[in-house]
């Protein structure tokens, strides 16, 4: 039987599209496997997916779903890889037929500075939005100083950044409060940052050597409230009433059943208390593209 609420959660489809995670053993997911995530969330509440030009074959995978499933197509979420030319109607229109969709509900910048060296083209994306053609105009971003200035632009609608248990609201502060004060729609990513809150801790990469006390915390804060570091990781991003969705990747279909069965966990404030009296003192430790 098809969820009749709506999730809050947006399905991130870069694992469909390329090799991707850094605790990713298996690879990019078959065209089949990824066909079968996409029905299991579509039947189970999750109806938005988050997706970008640059993510291999993701577009045609989904287009080739929507395809196959007319009557279960998906709001998307797409992003420019850079936009060095003016032809932006002929961009858009290259994505919804290979999306296989009518309209995006979004269309986003894929990092602050792809939005200022493009600023030029926005004209032409308003008027795809005013024709219905897009709904919404967003950026994605990782700072809070970005943040900030994307809070004054009043053509972005979304904002997506990242939001977990690491880069928590002791590192954002209120600039996610500020924003949605502001009307902006706020979309969260790395929720469970690639995965990393998995990783044994006495693991040998760069990243998990960083971060090691962090993520040690993070299991002590897991065993001692006896609630798994999934469970608390999405309830986490999922309670804050000032993030509208949290996308979140999966690398299989059984990743996804997890997920969605973990959307209603409670987490009590004593956990959220201790969450947040976690502390990182850089910040790019917790960038992926730093990794
Ligand atoms: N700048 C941008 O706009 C940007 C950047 C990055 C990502 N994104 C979007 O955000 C989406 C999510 O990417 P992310 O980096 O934020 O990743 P994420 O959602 O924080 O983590 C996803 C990874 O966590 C692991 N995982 C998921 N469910 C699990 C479960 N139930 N149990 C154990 N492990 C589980 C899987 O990795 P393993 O199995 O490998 O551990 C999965 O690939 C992407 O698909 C993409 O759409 C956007």
């Amino acid at each position: 039987m098809l969820k009749a609420t709506e999730s809050k959660i947006i399905l991130g489809t870069v694992q469909m599209g390329i090799n991707y995670g850094i605790n990713n053993t298996t690879g990019k997911i078959t065209d089949k496997d990824s066909h079968s995530i996409l029905e299991y969330a579509f039947d189970n509440g999750i109806k938005t997916l988050d997706t970008a030009k640059v993510y291999g074959s993701a577009h045609s995978v989904i287009g080739e779903f929507h395809k196959n499933n007319p009557h279960k197509k998906f709001k998307v979420i797409t992003k420019f890889p850079n936009i060095a030319d003016d032809n932006i109607h002929v961009k858009i229109d290259i994505y919804l037929n290979e999306l296989n969709i009518n309209k995006l509900y979004a269309i986003l910048f894929h990092s602050y500075s792809n939005y200022e060296e493009n600023k030029n083209n926005l004209n032409s994306i308003i008027k795809l939005k005013k024709i219905g053609k897009i709904k919404y105009i967003g950026v994605s971003v990782y700072t809070n100083e970005e943040i900030e200035k994307t809070i004054l632009d009043k053509n972005i609608d979304i904002i997506q950044m990242p939001f977990n248990l690491l880069d928590n609201n002791n590192l954002r502060g209120n600039v996610i409060e500020k924003a949605k004060s502001k009307g902006k729609i706020i979309h969260s990513r790395s929720a469970l940052l690639q995965g990393l809150f998995f990783k044994n801790i006495n693991d040998n990469t760069k990243v998990v050597k960083n971060l090691k006390n962090e993520i040690e915390l993070i299991n002590k804060i897991s065993l001692r409230d006896k609630i798994s570091i999934l469970k608390m990781a999405l309830g986490y991003c999922l309670k804050q009433k000032n993030i509208d969705n949290v996308i979140v990747g999966v690398d299989s279909l059984d990743q996804l059943i997890h997920n969605i069965e973990s959307e209603n966990t409670i987490i009590t404030d004593n956990t959220v208390k201790s969450i947040e009296s976690i502390l990182i003192n850089n910040p790019n430790l917790l960038n992926p593209s730093r990794w």
